[in-house]
């Protein structure tokens, strides 16, 4: 499977296809909430229609949403760029003053903006340039960056309920889709459900394949729930467990025949995979104190003479690091 960086592009691209505005969607309904949305208002609040923001890794663009929520009124000119391609459906409601604001900009990166010099005043990234490699994105950033413009950013921790989350994610997928793992022992059983839904019960009794083909899926289904009740954060498992369900559901009424089980079971295995790609890319990026004071230290030595970090908390949890800067040129 190709892991590099065109294939987190698609993923990534997908995934907005999907219509989330941002990537935590089961964390928050609507757009980011709480202690995330609290340093986003304090970020936006000095903005007026003169200032030029850069959003980066934008995705379905929460930010801009947010922008056109909190300043309608005077709205500054908002470009959101990503390597990905968003797909964000809710800018065609959006009040023509904002959406006339705002650029969308897909396959554009954090390292090559692509931009003039100084030209932004606030450079804004929401779970978005630790992604990229942060050694060029920080010349970038300090390239584009006007004088006493302001960097607002918050970028994953390697401690947070979301890292730790998404690596039992990428765990229990690996478990899923292991050889001779559920997933396998699931495909396998769809034919013989669907020959029990046509009836063909004395066939199906007379061959072993079948019965060691439900024995192997039972015993399975079996080891999920012993695994998932060790697990802090099973939720990867019962999400899978539910999806095989609804299909051998639909198997046994007759309402699914064995080819359409089979091409949902493909969309369900391609669908863990991008969920596994974007889980494994959360937690490699995340930042922890090291990587945290590194990237400081190197937004320090690229013009952001201030530049500072803090854990941001959200009902009690650790979500993230909010990092600060102005840039002096
Ligand atoms: C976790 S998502 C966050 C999206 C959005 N900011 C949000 O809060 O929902 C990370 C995004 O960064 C994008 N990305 C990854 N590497 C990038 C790069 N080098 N330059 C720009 N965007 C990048 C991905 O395509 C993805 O859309």
């Amino acid at each position: 499977m190709n892991t590099g960086r065109s294939a987190r592009r698609d993923a990534w691209t997908r995934f907005w296809q999907t219509g989330a505005l941002h990537s935590l969607a089961g964390s928050f309904q609507g757009n980011y909430a709480g202690a995330i949305r609290a340093f986003w208002e304090a970020a936006f609040a000095p903005l007026g229609a003169d200032d030029r923001v850069l959003d980066i890794g934008t995705g379905n663009g929460p930010l801009p949403a947010l922008l056109c929520e909190l300043r309608a009124d005077d709205m500054p000119q908002v470009d959101a760029i990503d390597l990905a391609s968003p797909d964000p459906a809710w800018l065609a409601s959006t009040p023509a003053g904002c959406r006339n604001r705002i650029r969308f900009h897909s396959g554009r990166a954090a390292e090559d903006t692509g931009f003039p010099e100084a030209c932004f005043t606030l450079v804004a990234s929401q779970y978005g340039i630790e992604y990229s490699d942060l050694k060029r994105s920080v010349t970038e950033v300090a390239r584009i960056t006007a004088d006493r413009g302001r960097l607002a950013l918050v970028v994953h921790h390697a401690s947070s309920r979301l890292a730790q989350v998404a690596n039992a994610e990428v765990r229990l997928i690996d478990w899923l889709g292991a050889p001779g793992g559920l997933m396998e022992r699931a495909a396998a059983i769809y034919p013989y459900m669907a020959m029990a839904a046509r009836g063909e019960r004395e066939r199906l009794a007379a061959d072993p394949d079948a019965a060691r083909a439900r024995a192997a899926f039972n015993a399975a289904m079996q080891s999920l729930d012993r695994l998932a009740a060790g697990e802090a954060f099973p939720d990867a498992l019962f999400d899978a467990r539910g999806q095989i369900a609804a299909r051998i559901d639909a198997l046994i009424r007759g309402a699914m025949d064995a080819d359409a089980a089979a091409a949902a079971h493909a969309r369900h295995v391609d669908a863990l995979h991008d969920a596994r790609l974007r889980s494994q890319e959360l937690v490699a990026h995340a930042l922890d104190e090291a990587g945290c004071e590194d990237f400081l230290r190197s937004l320090r030595g690229s013009g952001f003479t201030d530049a500072r970090a803090a854990p941001l908390h959200h009902d009690p949890h650790l979500v993230g690091w909010s990092i600060l800067g102005t840039r002096i040129r």
